[in-house]
């Protein structure tokens, strides 16, 4: 089994206070009243422009979208086309990573994508999209 490789692990280390800033604005307006679990996600671009998403829950639950995806989907609706970088936070869930699916997504559009992860404490660690989801589905 391949574990997803640490790249490193840092206090706000080459992360834009920016971007934190960011995700910790937009987290609010998660809307998860069923599983309590608010995410957010944003998305930094070649062009400098910073995405956020959050998770969108519904009565019908397998029609919840997740933060992650929000976010590449807003990018990639105005335009962007060069991801460089993906930083997630949840205050619940202590370094949270993003879903099967959104792997998949994030694979198709960001193949070469940084993904950050943060904590409560505002401690970070960094992946590759590569090293999380080493064999995406491809036609
Ligand atoms: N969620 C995300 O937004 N991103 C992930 O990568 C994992 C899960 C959301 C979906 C749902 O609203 C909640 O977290 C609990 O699964």
């Amino acid at each position: 089994m391949v574990k997803p490789s640490l790249i490193s692990v840092s206090r706000k280390k080459n992360i834009s206070t920016k971007l934190v800033k960011a995700v910790k604005r937009a987290v609010g307006f998660s809307y998860a009243p069923y599983s309590k679990i608010s995410v957010g996600a944003g998305i930094y671009c070649a062009s400098g422009k910073i995405y956020t998403g959050v998770n969108i829950e519904n009565s019908s639950y397998s029609l919840t979208m997740c933060a992650e995806r929000i976010a590449l989907f807003k990018a990639i609706s105005e335009g962007e086309k060069n991801f460089l970088l993906l930083l997630l936070y949840s205050p619940r869930v202590n370094f949270i990573t993003p879903c099967g699916a959104c792997l998949q997504v994030l694979s198709e559009f960001a193949p070469d994508i940084i993904v950050v992860t943060m904590n409560k404490n505002e401690e970070f660690k960094f992946y590759s999209l590569k090293t999380l989801f080493t064999k995406p589905f491809k036609l």
